[in-house]
C-alpha cells in the first residue's frame, strides 16, 4: 500500500505558493519554520509521503528539503529522517521577514519575567522534600482558605525583616499571583459598596481590566517628576499604586506623596492597594520600605513570587488590615485554590534562607546586566536615554519624539520582542504621551543576553 498521510502518522499542512513548485514549497516550509509553526525538532514526513499528499513529484520535495538543509533550517540524518533544526531561528541580518513570521521571537526584552533559566531547581526540590516531610497529614486536607499556616508565618517573618511590612500571619492571605489577589480585593471592594479605584497613569492594563471586571471604575492619577500625584484621589474609595518602584516608569513614590496617600486613606477611610511586585531588586541604595508600614490599617500590601522566583508558580501574598483578611479569604470561595505542596515548599524555602540566597545571587546578575545595558546604550545609541535604573528588572528607554512605534516595529522584524510605553499608558492619562521603550533585561536566559542587547542597540536611533 502506498504511504499516505493517513498511514504515516505525520501530518504537515503546507501550501506551496508562487511560481515554480520547488521554490514555492521551499518558501512555504521556510516560513513555517521561521514563524515557529513547525517547532524545533519537529519531524517532517518523508519526501515520498509529502509528494503523495501534495500530488507532486518526489524529487521536488527532496530538492526543497535539500535546499532548506543547506540553508540551515532543517537537518537530515540517516535513520531519523528530516527534522526542523534544534535551535531558535535568527533571521539573517539585512533581511526583513514578513511580520507574521516572528510569532516566536529569537530574543525577548519584554518586561514582566525574571530569567526563568536561573530558577533554583535544586534548592526548590530540597525545600519541597523537607516541607512535605515535616508537614502533618492534615496539611493535605482543604485547610484554611487564607493559606497554609507555615507559609503565612514564614512570610510574616520575611516581610517584616526585608520589606518593613507590619505583618501578622493571621492577616496574611496567600493567593495565586498578584492578579488573583487583585481580583479578590475587587470583589471585596465592590461588596463593600466601592465604585471607583484610582490607578496610576502608567501600569498594566490587565490589572485595570481585573478591577473593571469586578464592577469598579478606574480613574488615572497624574504623573510627574515626583512620581504619581495623589492630589486627584478625591472621588476614589481605593487606590492601586506601585510605591517602591513605579511600573513601568521606574521611580519610587516621593516621600511627601507617600505621606499624602496615607493621610488621604486615614482621612477618608479609603484603601491603598500596594503592589510591591519587585521590591527585592534594588541596586544602588537601600530598598524603599513598604508603604504599608506607615498605616497597616489602611494599606493592603501585595507581594509576589513572579519576579523573585517565577511567574509560573502562581504564588503571591497579601497582608491585610483587620477584618479584610476574612473577607478576602471568603472571596476565594471557601476552598483555597493555591496548592498546598507549593505553599509548604515556599515556606521551607523562606525559613531555610534559600530565598535570601537566591535573591542575592540573582540581584548581582541582574545588576550586571543593567550596567551592561546602560553602557551599551550610551555608547551605541546616544539619542536614547535610560531612566528608572535603580531597581527592578526593567528600565525605561526614552526615545526621540515620534519614534516609539517604528522602533518596536523594527525590533519585531529582527526577531526581538520589545514593548513600547504606549501599551502601559492608561487611555485617559492626563499627560502628553512619552515615546519610550520598557526594556525587561531580566527576561533572556544568560546565553541569549548579549545577543538581545546587540539586537536592541541595532534598532535604537543612533
Ligand atoms: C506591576 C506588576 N505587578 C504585579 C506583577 C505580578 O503579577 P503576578 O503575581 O500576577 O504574576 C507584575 C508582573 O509582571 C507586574 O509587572
Amino acid at each position: 500500500m502506498a504511504e499516505s498521510w493517513a498511514t504515516l502518522g505525520i501530518d504537515l499542512l503546507v501550501e506551496p505558493t508562487g511560481p515554480g513548485l520547488r521554490r514555492g514549497l521551499t518558501d512555504a516550509l521556510r516560513e513555517a519554520v521561521r514563524s515557529g509553526r513547525l517547532a524545533p525538532g519537529t519531524r517532517l514526513p518523508s519526501s515520498r509521503a509529502l509528494a503523495a499528499d501534495l500530488g507532486i513529484a518526489r524529487n521536488t520535495v527532496a530538492d526543497a528539503y535539500a535546499d532548506l538543509v543547506a540553508e540551515g533550517w532543517l537537518t537530515a540524518r540517516q535513520g531519523s529522517g528530516t527534522r526542523v533544526v534544534e535551535r531558535e531561528v535568527v533571521p539573517p541580518s539585512g533581511t526583513a521577514p514578513h511580520p507574521r513570521a516572528l510569532t516566536r521571537p529569537a530574543y525577548d526584552l519584554r518586561p514582566g519575567s525574571p530569567d526563568l533559566a536561573s530558577f533554583p531547581r535544586a534548592e526548590w526540590l530540597k525545600a519541597a522534600r523537607r516541607g512535605l516531610t515535616a508537614a502533618p497529614y492534615q496539611a493535605l486536607g482543604y485547610g484554611d482558605p487564607r493559606g497554609r499556616p507555615e507559609l503565612r508565618a514564614a512570610l510574616a517573618g520575611y516581610l517584616s525583616r526585608a520589606r518593613g511590612v507590619r505583618a501578622d500571619p493571621e492577616r496574611i492571605v496567600v493567593c495565586a499571583g498578584f492578579a488573583h489577589g487583585l481580583k479578590l480585593l475587587g470583589t471585596v471592594l465592590r461588596a463593600r459598596g466601592a465604585r471607583t479605584v484610582a490607578v496610576e497613569s502608567y501600569g498594566l492594563d490587565v490589572h485595570r481590566r481585573i478591577l473593571t471586571a469586578s464592577g469598579l471604575h478606574t480613574t488615572p492619577l497624574p504623573f510627574d517628576r515626583l512620581g504619581t500625584d495623589p492630589g486627584g484621589l478625591a472621588d476614589a474609595e481605593a487606590v492601586l499604586l506601585t510605591p517602591a518602584h513605579q511600573f513601568p516608569m521606574g521611580v519610587p513614590l516621593h516621600r511627601d506623596r507617600r505621606t499624602a496617600v496615607a493621610d488621604w486613606a486615614r482621612r477618608t477611610g479609603g484603601l491603598v492597594l500596594e503592589d510591591d511586585y519587585d521590591g527585592e531588586f534594588r541596586y544602588d541604595r537601600q530598598p524603599v520600605g513598604a508603604l504599608q508600614g506607615l498605616d497597616p490599617d489602611r494599606v493592603v500590601y501585595l507581594g509576589t513570587a513572579s519576579k523573585s522566583l517565577a511567574p509560573g508558580l502562581r504564588l503571591a501574598w497579601m497582608v491585610l488590615p483587620p477584618g479584610l483578611a476574612e473577607e478576602a479569604a471568603a472571596a476565594k470561595g471557601g476552598v483555597d485554590p493555591c496548592g498546598v505542596l507549593d505553599q509548604l515548599t515556599l515556606a521551607e524555602f523562606l525559613t531555610s534562607g534559600a530565598y535570601d540566597r537566591h535573591v542575592r545571587a540573582t540581584r548581582l546578575r541582574y545588576r550586571r546586566r543593567r550596567d551592561a545595558l546602560v553602557a551599551a546604550v550610551a555608547a551605541r545609541a546616544p539619542e536614547a536615554r535610560v531612566t528608572g535604573i535603580a531597581a527592578g528588572l526593567h528600565v525605561l528607554l526614552r526615545l526621540p519624539p515620534g519614534t516609539e512605534q517604528s522602533v518596536v516595529q523594527a525590533a519585531h522584524w529582527r526577531g526581538l520582542a520589545l514593548h513600547g510605553l504606549a501599551r502601559y499608558t492608561h487611555p485617559d492619562a492626563p499627560a502628553e504621551p512619552v515615546d519610550a521603550l520598557v526594556v525587561g533585561y531580566g527576561t533572556p536566559p544568560d546565553h541569549a543576553w548579549s545577543g538581545a542587547l546587540d539586537a536592541l542597540c541595532a534598532v535604537l536611533p543612533g
